[in-house]
């Protein structure tokens, strides 16, 4: 038992979970920018001889330039597709580990002698750096319309609230290193990282506003969020409970 403890808090547990959605990534860029899944759909469509002998394709030529014009517009809505999957797909990963980092304090809490939870708590940083980076990913996918579509589009509330987000990310990536965490000084320190919570209603509203507002975006937001508002909430009524017996025990 004590071996898969070890396991468990070792990098060799963590970090193939944290850079299997990279590989994922690179498999639907790769996939999405294939030639053959860039063709025409009516390629699909199976032609009868009696279409053969009809459209005898050596009765036609066809100059380069109308060959670009008519294949031009479904390209460029695959690659629009590609795109909007991408900014959601990295979306979702970051906000999965920031869920998941965000789930293991408390969990240490309401078990604070459970092992395998100990061990998952040593992977914190690791986890939080990760979130951090496909949220660089995210918001790198979204700049490449360009930094003017950011700025015209601040005015929309749901992509102020992830630039608010960002921000905090970024504040706590950059403080989450040994050298940070010792010149700030412990307390200040987990004071500022408590900026985080602050994350949560934000991300909540950016990823349920995020483009086509519907209920079902929001219900499936919200069963996202569930498991860390469930034991955020526990926690803090265990360590209510907990003080409230420290201040009526006799000393
Ligand atoms: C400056 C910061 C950000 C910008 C400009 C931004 C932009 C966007 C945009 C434009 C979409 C909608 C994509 C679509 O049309 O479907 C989106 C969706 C989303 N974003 Fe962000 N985002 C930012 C920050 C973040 C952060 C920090 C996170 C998470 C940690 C995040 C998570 C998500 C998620 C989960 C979605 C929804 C994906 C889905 O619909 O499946 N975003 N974001």
């Amino acid at each position: 038992m004590k071996g898969i403890y070890r396991f468990v808090g070792s990098r060799l547990f963590i970090l193939p979970l944290v850079i299997a959605p990279f590989a994922y990534l690179a498999i639907v860029l790769a996939t999405g920018l294939r030639p053959e899944t860039m063709s025409v759909e009516s390629d699909k469509v199976q032609e009868t001889p009696a279409d053969k002998e009809e459209f005898d394709l050596s009765q036609f030529t066809v100059s380069e330039k109308e060959l670009q014009e008519a294949t031009a517009g479904t390209g460029s809505e695959k690659v629009a597709n590609l795109h909007e999957r991408l900014t959601d797909d990295t979306g979702n990963i970051a906000i999965t580990l920031f869920v998941l980092v965000l789930c293991l304090t408390p969990l240490k809490v309401l078990f604070r002698r459970n092992k395998f939870i100990s061990a998952l708590n040593r992977h914190r940083r690791t986890v939080g750096l990760a979130c951090f980076f496909y949220a660089c990913l995210h918001l790198s996918i979204y700049l490449t319309n360009g930094i003017n579509t950011l700025l015209d589009e601040l005015t929309r509330l749901y992509i102020a609230a992830g630039l608010s987000a960002f921000a905090i990310l970024l504040v706590m990536a950059v403080t989450s290193n040994n050298w940070a965490q010792r010149k700030i000084g412990g307390r200040k320190w987990k004071k500022l990282h408590r900026i985080v919570y602050f994350a949560i209603p934000i991300l909540i509203y950016h990823r349920a506003w995020a483009g086509k507002v519907s209920e079902e975006t929001i219900r499936e937001t919200l069963i996202w969020f569930s498991p860390l508002i469930i034991l955020q909430t526990l926690r803090i009524v265990r360590q209510f409970q907990e003080r409230q017996k420290k201040a009526t025990s006799p000393t």
